[in-house]
């Protein structure tokens, strides 16, 4: 069994509207519908489990009655193992996605779900075009080595059992899943992702999604 988890279980408080931002609307449809709708899309992804807060549970069970919609947590990754524990016992992979990069692909997840048959580990990751510095209290301690660096998206895939013991042992506070594994223990394979996968964090962000959905 594959499974895909949609964490949609934030508040968005750097979006700031009272409404959370998965579930603004980008057109004609919440910015939530647009991965769940790929996800369906994907003949591989046997099952669905939708995490949203505990108020929108019974909100889009009715609106996704095929799906798996649970409550998630206080924090992305107290919402992801969640879904996890809900998996059922046959899973075999995992692909974890943010709901909030609505722009994700079906040649992404299917080149995900290619990749785990030779990997534990897979994730989706753009090279930083942007010089990246390390500053701490107002000051710059470090220039890092831009070629070294990557930005994480999502969705990202896993062998079932290894992200569900790197939740269980919990050896890290992490804002993906990918971070919860210790990296020399595991092959991963790293899928370039596109510059559109963009995750919508701020106002701003909608505007620019907005944008896009007119010229992808
Ligand atoms: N997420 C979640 N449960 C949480 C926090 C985040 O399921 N407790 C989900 C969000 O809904 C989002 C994804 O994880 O789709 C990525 O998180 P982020 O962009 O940080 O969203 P928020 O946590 O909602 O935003 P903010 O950090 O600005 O509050
Ligand atoms: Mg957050």
């Amino acid at each position: 069994m594959n499974i895909g988890i949609i964490l949609a279980a934030g508040q968005g408080q750097r979006f700031g509207s009272n409404l959370p931002k998965q579930f603004s609307l980008l057109n004609d449809k919440m910015i939530i519908d647009y991965s769940i709708e790929t996800f369906e899309s994907i003949k591989n992804i046997n099952k669905i489990i939708i995490v949203t807060p505990q108020e929108w549970v019974d909100k889009i069970s009715k609106l996704y009655p095929k799906h798996l919609v649970i409550k998630g947590g206080a924090t992305r990754q107290e919402s992801s193992f969640s879904a996890l524990k809900k998996c059922p016992k046959n899973t075999k992979n995992v692909l974890i996605h943010d709901s909030a990069r609505p722009f994700i692909s079906k040649s992404i997840i299917n080149k995900c779900l290619l990749s785990l048959k030779n990997n534990s580990a897979v994730i989706v990751s753009k090279k930083s075009t942007d010089t990246i510095i390390r500053v701490k209290n107002g000051k710059i301690i470090k220039i890092e080595k831009r070629e070294e660096l990557f930005l994480n998206q999502t969705p990202q895939a896993f062998e079932y059992k290894i992200i569900l013991n790197a939740h269980i042992k919990k050896t890290a506070i992490a804002t993906d899943d990918f971070s919860l594994l210790k990296i020399n223990d595991i092959k991963c394979k790293i899928i370039e992702g596109p510059n559109y996968n963009i995750k919508i964090t701020t106002e701003q962000d909608l505007k620019i999604a907005k944008a896009l959905l007119h010229n992808l």
